[in-house]
């Protein structure tokens, strides 16, 4: 996992749970990068798994939530990140048809080691997207939290619903984003 994923949960964790709580986080995870992150190297996804673990042990939220609350603080910082001139989209939808084929694809562009998720659009009408999302880092959650900021940062009412999930054994997880009349 690049390293501008952890860099942006060392910030959301100190500025909405304080610096302590980080500090005493990554003191008991005994990590190999002893939680220094570089955003452009890559790091074990195991080092994740364990911050996330002992932050819900430690604010006793589930792992789940935490990931998705993770997910929405994301996304606008990614979002902000792509140069105007590589995808500038106007709307939820056209983001959405581009997710796989502009924006992940570029990120795996300038970074060949760069593990991004297949996510998929499976079907679309006017009002209903259902996206197929494939990894081996069974991040759906993650992915359910930026889809949700994602709305909020294109001024769209959606709902988000997943019916099929990785965890409970499929081979991919459908994410069902909705228009809400
Ligand atoms: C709603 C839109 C998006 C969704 C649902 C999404 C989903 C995800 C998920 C779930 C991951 C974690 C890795 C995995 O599951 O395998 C990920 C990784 C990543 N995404 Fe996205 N993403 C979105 C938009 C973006 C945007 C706008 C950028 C901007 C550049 C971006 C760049 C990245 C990067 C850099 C990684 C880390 C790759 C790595 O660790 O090697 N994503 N994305």
């Amino acid at each position: 996992m690049k390293g501008v994923i952890f860099t942006h949960l060392q910030e959301m964790v100190e500025t909405q749970m304080g610096f302590s709580v980080w500090d005493d986080v990554i003191e008991a995870c005994e990590l190999g990068s002893e939680g220094i992150f570089v955003s452009t190297f890559l790091y074990p996804d195991e080092e994740l798994f364990a911050i996330v673990g002992a932050l819900s042990e430690k604010a006793a939220i589930p792992a789940e939530d935490l990931v998705e609350a993770f997910g929405f603080y994301l996304f606008p910082k990614l979002h902000e990140s792509i140069p105007v001139s590589v995808f500038a989209p106007g709307s939820m939808w056209e983001m959405l048809d581009g997710l796989d084929s502009i924006i992940h694809m570029e990120v795996r562009k300038l970074d060949k080691h760069a593990e991004t998720p297949r996510i998929t659009v499976k079907s679309s009408t006017d009002n209903e997207k259902v996206l197929e999302y494939r990894s081996d880092k069974k991040l759906c959650r993650l992915a359910i939290g930026m889809l949700k900021s994602a709305a909020e940062v294109f001024h769209e009412k959606l709902s988000i619903s997943m019916p099929v999930c990785m965890h409970d054994g499929h081979d991919c997880c459908e994410l069902v984003v909705t228009r809400d009349a």
